[in-house]
């Protein structure tokens, strides 16, 4: 067991630790190369009695646990979305963890609740997002969607279903290709799974709003009650994103929460010439993106803003007697802005990472992204076996192979074999998804550290691993 003076001792050992890491990150296979099981059999199957050294834990990080670590900060990691870092996020990733405060109410922490409310202004002028919204930092997306949801129904059921439980007749409208949390949050929210209308696509992947309000009025007929919205910038799949200036307007018609769910590709809006993503914002009711996705902030850090942060403060308040405070009332605590209590110090690493790179910093990061992810589609095109399948968008494009005289079934496998040769190569990290039923590859330059040069490098790896 260590004590507090011995932490000058090990600093040491973690950091050192941590540089070589970084420095040699790109020697490791992207993807973890183990196979079920591998790394579970080598642990023990029991505490152990005698407490053990740090060097140990240490010696066994290296040769136990690293080898079953996926790198998600390789540059040569494409796969999903990014879940980026940065060394300023690291660094204030430590401090929280070394401070550990619990920041739950604003007296468990004063400067954890303000320095939050001002990291979410910060963002929410930086992004567009309107100056009359408020913010909280959430774990997740996944949970956001859920406050957004559980809110929508207090806020249509005049907020009896916090006390009554739920009617089974609130309906709740997204795309087929809108991610798969919101399905989660109707679950647990008790609107139930059945009571999600997934709505149809068009041929860009887009929700097709005259679909949506048909499904409205047809809901609205049979005397269901529409309740909430979801519209996606940013699908998951293929980054494709919603009309909000027309979801908006029948969200406002038929008098339903809109929320918007732009986890991944919410990072583009600060960058102006991405702004129309967001015409009609002022529309909608809650917005939310992932800082934790392509903001440079490790996981985790969700950035949740709202339009009436009292709505939704009436939806989640609950004040037993130990956490009444003098303060109460004059000051945000978040404990009531979201699902759990205790609550991390997030808008700490925030913090570092929006001061130390600025606003110039972020957008020259991301344009270099974007510029970098262009260039690559346009040099794959050159090779007819290379289609693009999804143009570029933001950092992010999809691609197969496509070789003459195959069928669309051959295809599809040629392409599932194609994409596992590249990942089991340990070279580079690329996942998939499917447009109907066509297997595409998506690629993801939005590595922190990712470079020209490694860019580059996933080029020649697409052309090696080829058929
Ligand atoms: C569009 C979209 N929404 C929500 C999520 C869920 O994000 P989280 O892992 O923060 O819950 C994802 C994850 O990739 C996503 O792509």
């Amino acid at each position: 067991m260590l004590t507090r003076a011995d932490f000058r001792k090990y600093e040491q050992l973690v950091t050192d630790w941590i540089s070589r890491y970084y420095d040699q990150i790109e020697d490791f296979p992207v993807r973890s190369q183990v196979k079920p099981g591998e790394i579970y059999s080598q642990i023990p199957s029991a505490l152990p009695v005698k407490g053990e050294s740090i060097e140990s834990i240490i010696r066994d990080l290296d040769e136990i646990i690293m080898p079953g670590m996926t790198h998600w900060q390789h540059p040569n990691f494409h796969a999903y979305f990014a879940a980026n870092t940065s060394v300023e996020s690291v660094f204030g990733e430590m401090l929280t963890s070394a401070i550990s405060a619990q920041c739950m109410i604003w007296a468990t922490s004063p400067a954890a609740a303000e320095l939050e409310e001002r990291m979410m202004e910060w963002m929410r002028d930086a992004m567009g997002i309107p100056s009359d919204w408020e913010g909280v930092i959430q774990d997740t997306a996944s949970s956001a969607s859920l406050v957004a949801i559980i809110t929508a129904r207090e806020v249509k059921t005049d907020f009896r279903s916090n006390f009554e439980g739920v009617p089974g007749n609130l309906r709740v409208y997204c795309s087929t290709e809108t991610h798969s949390s919101v399905e989660k949050a109707m679950a647990i929210s008790g609107l139930g799974r059945n009571n999600l209308v997934k709505i149809g696509v068009d041929s860009g992947q887009v929700m097709q709003v005259a679909e949506l309000e048909q499904a409205i009025k047809t809901d609205l007929d049979n005397g269901l009650v529409p309740c909430a919205i979801v519209a996606a910038l940013g699908t998951t799949g293929t980054l494709a994103v919603d009309s909000l200036p027309d979801i908006a307007i029948l969200a406002r018609k038929y008098d339903v929460w809109l929320h918007v769910d732009a986890a991944y590709a919410g990072t583009a809006l600060f960058l102006p010439e991405y702004r129309w993503m967001i015409e009609g914002i002022e529309l909608a009711d809650s917005f939310v993106f992932n800082p934790h996705k392509w903001l440079f902030t490790n996981f985790d850090c969700s950035a949740y803003f709202v339009k009436n942060a009292d709505l939704l403060i009436r939806t989640f308040e609950i004040l037993p007697e130990y956490l009444k405070t003098p303060t109460r009332g004059t000051v945000n605590d978040y404990k009531d802005w979201g699902i759990a209590l205790g609550r991390r110090f997030r808008a700490l690493k925030l913090w570092f990472v929006l001061r130390s790179y600025g606003q110039a910093g972020i957008q020259r990061t991301l344009r270099n992204q974007i510029e970098w992810t262009l260039h690559l589609v346009e040099t794959l095109k050159q090779d007819p076996v290379f289609e693009i399948v999804r143009k570029p968008f933001l950092n992010f494009f999809c691609f197969r192979l496509l070789i003459e005289g195959k069928t669309e079934d051959e295809l599809n496998k040629i392409n599932e074999q194609y994409l596992h040769r590249i990942n089991d190569s340990g070279e580079a990290y690329l996942s998939h998804t499917r447009i109907g039923s066509t297997y595409v590859i998506r690629v993801v330059i939005g590595q922190t550290y990712v470079r020209k040069h490694h860019v580059n490098n996933l080029q020649s790896i697409l052309q090696k691993f080829r058929p």
